[in-house]
């Protein structure tokens, strides 16, 4: 039969308010071009190291390619509570509080649509990643950014925004420590009112921890920061989100992990059946080793990034119109640029101009424009000639 009549089918509503990636859309002009010096997403040029890919390779000629458990292998969720145990002095329960992700990112996913109805609005620290803003909206829920002041050198938290942001459909409070891409890390004392200020209004407190085991600000390189688990009880409505992405060069291997409260935890195992089910079997017997194994590695890198950051903020203070606050984790320097009003222009026209790429500070909600972000995590043979190239057009400009 002949159908004269066009299908006006649509797209959802909840869908048309999720933003794009203004770091992806950089990339992609990037994509295109040969010999770029890649800066611009949170990862390094150094591979997994082989001890992982070993694992990995056993464990599929073990026979781990069948389904798991929507909460993850038990022998990586015991193994992540004996590291965590170790590392931060926090006891966990394998079976109740840790649900095992297809990455950082499907943690965040999770986590937050357990807690967000239509209509609810969560309290976003930005700037920020912009993936957890993101997922707020894609749950047709709505992210309130709470711009965090540079005071001096050191970025803080506007304790007096956050308390007049809350409104009766206030759920939930996201922050990132390490953060990405400031680099800033929650003292004890932000630690203690994060958590008051989430009991006090009833709200669940959501802590983004991916770069916990990258941080500068310790006598032994490799200490994590301390989490925000070890101040609150096993009762608080606090999650933590974790990835194997950062710590392990494991980004194109989507594992990571979330700690919460057993309730949001039962659920959150739950609704990953209707998700991605669980994390690929393999990429977790991997995730045991790297976790049990990965020590050496993880403090040869964080050697590596601390000269690489170190490198850079010399770098960048000779260069004009640059302030550049001192990050103390993760690997991102955030410099804000003079008189900067159009961060993508700016770093669209450094990228065709000097194939050097680094992300637009736009592109990391309010608090973000006027800056540039660098993430320092490539090898000196990249980031030598990015920070010459990017000192060249910055007198030029
Ligand atoms: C703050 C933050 N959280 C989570 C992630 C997620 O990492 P992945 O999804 O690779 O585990 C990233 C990655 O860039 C990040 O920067």
């Amino acid at each position: 039969m002949h159908h004269s009549v066009v299908n006006q089918a649509g797209l959802a509503q909840s869908v048309h308010s999720v933003p794009h990636s203004r770091i992806r859309e950089l990339a992609e002009i990037a994509f295109r071009m040969d010999g770029v010096l890649r800066l611009y997403f949170g990862e390094s040029n150094q591979p997994t190291p082989d001890f992982i890919k070993q694992a990995a390779i056993k464990a599929m000629d073990s026979g781990y390619t069948f389904y798991t458990e929507n909460a993850g292998l038990l022998s990586l969720r015991e193994e992540i509570a004996a590291h965590y145990q170790r590392l931060q002095g926090v006891a966990l329960d394998p079976r109740r509080e840790i649900v095992v992700t297809a990455s950082g990112v499907q943690g965040l996913n999770v986590a937050i649509r357990c807690v967000l109805d239509p209509g609810d609005e969560a309290l976003v620290l930005t700037p920020s990643w912009p993936n957890g803003a993101s997922i707020v909206a894609m749950s047709s829920a709505k992210a309130i950014e709470i711009a965090q002041p540079l005071r001096g050198d050191r970025y803080e938290i506007d304790w007096d925004a956050l308390e007049a942001s809350v409104t009766p459909r206030t759920r939930l409070l996201i922050y990132t420590s390490p953060s990405n891409p400031l680099g800033w890390t929650a003292t004890e004392l932000d630690q203690d009112r994060l958590l008051d200020f989430s009991r006090r209004h009833g709200l669940w407190l959501l802590a983004d921890e991916v770069y916990d085991r990258l941080w500068y600000e310790t006598e032994t390189l490799g200490t994590p920061v301390p989490s925000i688990l070890r101040k609150a009880t096993r009762d608080d409505a606090v999650m933590v989100v974790h990835s194997f992405s950062k710590s392990y060069c494991m980004t194109g291997w989507r594992l990571g992990y979330v700690i919460a409260r057993a309730d949001l935890a039962a659920k959150a195992t739950q609704l990953n059946e209707f998700i991605v089910s669980h994390a690929p079997s393999f990429t977790q017997r991997a995730g045991e080793t790297a976790l049990r194994e990965g020590e050496a590695e993880i403090t040869a890198m964080l050697h590596r990034l601390k000269a690489n950051r170190d490198f850079c903020i010399e770098a960048l203070a000779e260069m004009p119109r640059l302030t550049v606050p001192r990050p103390e984790g993760a690997f991102y320097l955030f410099p804000r640029v003079e008189n900067l009003t159009d961060s993508f222009e700016f770093c669209r026209k450094l990228l065709i101009d000097t194939k050097v790429g680094i992300a637009p500070g736009v592109a990391f909600g309010l608090g973000g424009e006027g800056s540039i972000r660098i993430c320092y995590a490539a090898d000196k043979a990249i980031l030598e000639p990015a920070m010459e190239r990017l000192h060249t057009f910055l007198k030029r400009s």
